[in-house]
C-alpha cells in the first residue's frame, strides 16, 4: 500500500512535478497554503509533510512550528529555492525539521529522504504505543497492589457464615427465611471465590476454569433470574429472546460475567432515555452459538467504538474503570469465540458473541472429563451470580 505524503506549495507547477515524480511510490496529497495543510492534518495522519519555505501568509518554517506542537509525530521536510541560510536556521530552530532540501532537488535523494522519514515516523508511533503500554502496565501494578489490600480486608469482613448456618438451623420451619439464608450463603461463597481470584490474579497466577458442555439457554435464564436483584437494569426494560438452544463448551459463570458486563453497559446507555430498552438474544448460526446484547441507548461515535476494547478506556469518568469489555473479550477469546460491536451515536449499540457449538451433553457418550481452559482471572466487575447446584 502506498503511503501518504502531504506536499505544501503555493506554486502549481512545482506540485505537478513533485506529484508526477513520486506518484508511483507514494500517495501525494497537496495543499497550496500552510493553513490548508493544517486543516488536512487535523482530519488524517500523514507520516511526512514536504513544504516549500517561501509561501505567502504562512511560511514553511511557520507551518512547521505549528506542526511541531500540534502534530509532533509527522516528519517535516523543508524545500527552499535557494540557499536561504536564514530560513534554514529558523526552520531548524523553530520547526525541528527532519530534512532540508535545496531546489532543484534530485529524485533519488528526495526518494531516500522520504523513505527514511516514513521509517522514522513509524518508529515514533510504535515507541509511543510502547510507552502507552508501559503506563498501562504501571497502572495495572498499582491496581494490583490495591486489589490485594482490598481482598485482604474484604476477607477479614467475611464472617457471616456461622450466622447464616444458625439461621438455617434455628428457623428451619420458616421456608422463606431459609431460602434467603441459602441465597446469602451462595453469595458469601461466591465472594470468597472472588477474593481468592483477586489474590491469584495479583500473584500472576492464571486460574484454570473448567469448561464443559453447557446449554446456553440455561446459562441465560440463570443470569436473568439473578438480574431481579440488579437495580440498575429493571427487568421491564429487558427482553430475553431465546430463538434456539445451542450448547457450547464453556464456563457458565465466566459467560455470565461477560453478559453481565454487557448488560450493565447497555443499562448505563439507556438510563436517561424513557424508551430505552435492552434485548438479550440467543440463537444458532451454523456451527456457532450467537448471543447478542442490543440497546437503543446513547450509542457511540466511530472513535469510541475503535477504542472500547482497550483496558482502562472509559467515557464514564469516575463511574467506570474501563475494564469491563477488556475482561469480556479475554474470556470470550479463551473460549475460542469472538466478540464484536457495532454502534451508532444516538441510535444504540449491538454486541455479538459467537461461540463454537457442541452437541448437548446427553448426546456425548462416553464423555471424557472436560479439559480445563485457562481463563484470565477478572477480579473486576465480577458478578455475584448465585451458584445454582
Ligand atoms: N452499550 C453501550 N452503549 C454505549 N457505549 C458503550 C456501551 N458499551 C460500552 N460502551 C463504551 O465503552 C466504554 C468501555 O466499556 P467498558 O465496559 O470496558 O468500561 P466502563 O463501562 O466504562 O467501565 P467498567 O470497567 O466499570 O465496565 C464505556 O465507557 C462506553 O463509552
Ligand atoms: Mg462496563
Amino acid at each position: 500500500m502506498k503511503r501518504d505524503i502531504l506536499y505544501v506549495d503555493d506554486e502549481l507547477e512545482n506540485l505537478i512535478v513533485f506529484q508526477a515524480t513520486f506518484d508511483d511510490y507514494f500517495n501525494v496529497v497537496s495543499a497550496d497554503s500552510g493553513q490548508e495543510a493544517l486543516d488536512l492534518l487535523a482530519t488524517r495522519a500523514f507520516p511526512v509533510v514536504v513544504a516549500d519555505h517561501r509561501m505567502p501568509k504562512m511560511t514553511g518554517a511557520e507551518l512547521f512550528e505549528v506542526m511541531r506542537i500540534k502534530f509532533p509525530h509527522t516528519k517535516r521536510v523543508m524545500l527552499t529555492g535557494y540557499a536561504d541560510s536564514k530560513a534554514m536556521l529558523s526552520a531548524i530552530n523553530q520547526g525541528h525539521v527532519f530534512h532540508f532540501l535545496k531546489k532543484p532537488w534530485e529524485q533519488d535523494v528526495v526518494f531516500s529522504i522520504l523513505v527514511r522519514a516514513i521509517e522514522a515516523y513509524d518508529m515514533g508511533i510504535s515507541n509511543m504505543m510502547l510507552q502507552d503500554r508501559l503506563v498501562a502496565a504501571d497502572r495495572c501494578a498499582m491496581l494490583g497492589r490495591s486489589a490485594a489490600q482490598l481482598a485482604h480486608e474484604m476477607g477479614n469482613q467475611l464472617c457471616m457464615l456461622p450466622l447464616l448456618e444458625l439461621i438455617e438451623e434455628e428457623y428451619s420451619q420458616h421456608e422463606d427465611l431459609v431460602r434467603m439464608a441459602g441465597f446469602a450463603r451462595t453469595t458469601h461463597e461466591r465472594l470468597v471465590q472472588i477474593i481468592n481470584e483477586v489474590k491469584a490474579f495479583v500473584r500472576f497466577e492464571r486460574e484454570q476454569v473448567i469448561a464443559q458442555p453447557v446449554g446456553l439457554a440455561h446459562v441465560l435464564h440463570e443470569l436473568v433470574e439473578f438480574l431481579r436483584y440488579e437495580r440498575n437494569l429493571p427487568l421491564a426494560r429487558l427482553s430475553v429472546d431465546i430463538n434456539a438452544e445451542p450448547w457450547a463448551k464453556a464456563n457458565r459463570v465466566k459467560i455470565q460475567q461477560v453478559l453481565l458486563n454487557l448488560l450493565k453497559n447497555a443499562a448505563f446507555a439507556i438510563r436517561d432515555r424513557d424508551t430505552g430498552h435492552v434485548t438479550l438474544r440467543l440463537s444458532a448460526a451454523g456451527d456457532e452459538a450467537v448471543i447478542e446484547v442490543i440497546d437503543n441507548g446513547c450509542g457511540m461515535t466511530e472513535d469510541v467504538v475503535r477504542r472500547i476494547w482497550e483496558p482502562f478506556f472509559t467515557t464514564k469518568g469516575e463511574e467506570g474503570t474501563g475494564l469491563g469489555l477488556d475482561v469480556a473479550r479475554s474470556i470470550i477469546e479463551a473460549h475460542g469465540g469472538t466478540i464484536d460491536c457495532t454502534s451508532e451515536a444516538n441510535r444504540g449499540s449491538h454486541f455479538t458473541i459467537r461461540l463454537p457449538r457442541v452437541e448437548s451433553a446427553s448426546e456425548i457418550k462416553p464423555r471424557e472429563p472436560a479439559p480445563p481452559i485457562t481463563v484470565p482471572v477478572g477480579p473486576f466487575a465480577q458478578p455475584l451470580v448465585p451458584q445454582v447446584s
